[in-house]
């Protein structure tokens, strides 16, 4: 097989064959074609597009470029999650101990955050001595013993995403359905999962900006899964404002405690949304009979402490600072606090997410460029969500930052990203629906 016929092929609009595409994959992980060669390729596809059969054919490939997690004889059923990425997105930190606490095992690997949207990987961070680089071996023995666990994901899982990604992100080719879809979906299939909750975020602070947009990826998506043996099903979830009040790490995971502690209050589009990824997780893991049953069980798990108790032993078996879930005050706090007063009076009616997670990043919050240093205590707390009435000089937000000089550019870059309307505004919904195979 010859790669430039490949390209051609792809270039005047043929659908690839399995043996093609297999080909492409083996050879380019092997290290046998040239990035030039392969960013052609890419640029083809992200051109002419891909038929469900032939994102099937890489996703699958791509999942077996490395190494393939089977975690069967430790568990019975791996159920798994994925969020395409938004601001003040801390599901993970919520979900995975509260579907734990219901009895269903949760074995995660996740990655880390590049640009404004934070990682998962990068929140826990902020837990003083908290590790995800661990072996197999105690990776399936925390699951075993505590039924949760959340690793790094491994250079060795899925190698060839790993090196298409870097190169698409060179080539103006990661806006591609199909290759996104492939992606995120290899590693998914490459960790073992037998069945895959999507979190497709759409609006000013995700990938997919329309709700059109995010179906068509999230459609590709559990196509995929269903095609691979897995049970797959896609939420669409409003990205339009950030998810919960808190922006930036260590801000986040105290979010994320006072959510599952029994006497928090958490914010309610924040608890609403672990709570319908918890539930379809505990529906696809067949623990329930249906949405409104899983609901009662996640709240039991919280009321009861016991979410809690599983997040708390996940951190003390990963090397955490347990101290710190107790008493979240202990967590990395920001030398310099200040409130942001409201402009004017008015509905909010937009919030420009992707601003507001830029202003984050600009704090120290996330990494402009792969390594950068990450700053664990800065961030935002915003309770405003769109439709609110506020008055001019009411206190809207607070920004913490680690220099005084910061707060300046913080707060205005803050208050740029929101609009003001007149007139009442209704809320935005937190949902748009979910997806399902279309067989
Ligand atoms: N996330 C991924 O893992 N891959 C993509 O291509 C886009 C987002």
């Amino acid at each position: 097989m010859k790669i430039l016929d490949i390209i051609a092929h792809k270039r005047d609009g043929r659908e690839l064959t399995t043996a093609e595409i297999r080909w492409f994959i083996e050879a380019y992980t092997a290290e046998q074609i040239p990035d030039y060669q392969a960013s052609a390729l890419c640029m083809a596809i992200y051109l002419q597009g891909m038929s469900r059969r032939e994102t099937v054919d890489l996703t699958l490939a791509m999942a077996a470029s490395g190494e393939q997690l089977d975690l069967h004889d430790t568990i019975p059923f791996a159920i798994d999650k994925h969020s395409s990425g938004g601001v003040g997105d801390k599901t993970t930190l919520v979900v995975q101990p509260l579907v734990a606490a219901c009895g269903i095992p949760v074995a995660k690997m996740s990655g880390r955050g590049l640009g404004f949207t934070g990682g998962t990987l990068d929140k826990m961070e902020a837990i003083t001595g908290w590790r995800f680089d661990m072996d197999l071996a105690q990776f399936k023995r925390q699951v075993r013993e505590i039924g949760l666990v959340l690793a790094g994901q491994t250079a060795a899982l899925a190698p060839a995403d790993g090196k298409l990604y870097a190169l698409r992100d060179v080539t103006a080719t990661v806006s591609s359905i199909p290759l996104i879809a492939a992606s995120i979906m290899s590693k998914k299939l490459a960790s073992g999962a037998d069945a895959i909750v999507l979190d497709v975020k759409v609006g000013s602070g995700a990938f997919m900006k329309t709700v059109a947009e995010a179906r068509e990826l999230a459609q590709r998506m559990v196509d995929i899964g269903h095609d691979a043996g897995r049970q797959t099903v896609a939420l669409l979830s409003d990205m339009n404002q950030p998810l919960g009040y808190a922006i930036g790490n260590a801000l986040e995971v105290r979010e994320a405690i006072e959510t599952l502690h029994p006497d928090g209050t958490p914010p309610p589009d924040f608890w609403a949304h672990c709570v319908e990824v918890g539930a379809h997780m505990l529906l696809l893991a067949e623990a329930v009979d249906s949405l409104e049953e899983a609901h009662g069980r996640l709240a039991e798990a919280r009321d009861s402490g016991r979410a809690l108790a599983k997040f708390r032993a996940m951190v003390a078996a990963q090397g955490g600072d347990v101290a710190q879930v107790d008493d979240p005050d202990l967590l990395p706090r920001a030398p310099h606090v200040a409130a942001v007063a409201a402009p004017r009076t008015g509905y909010v009616s937009a919030i420009e997410t992707d601003g507001v997670g830029i202003a984050a990043m600009n704090l120290g919050a996330g990494r402009a460029k792969k390594g950068d240093p990450i700053d664990y205590a800065v961030g935002f707390h915003l309770p405003l969500k769109i439709g609110d009435k506020i008055e001019e000089g009411q206190p809207i937000a607070t920004i913490h930052a680690r220099t005084a000089a910061q707060i300046p550019s913080a707060t205005a870059e803050l208050l740029s990203a929101l609009t003001w309307s007149d007139e009442p505004v209704p809320p935005m919904p937190h949902s748009h629906g979910t997806v399902e195979s279309q067989k």
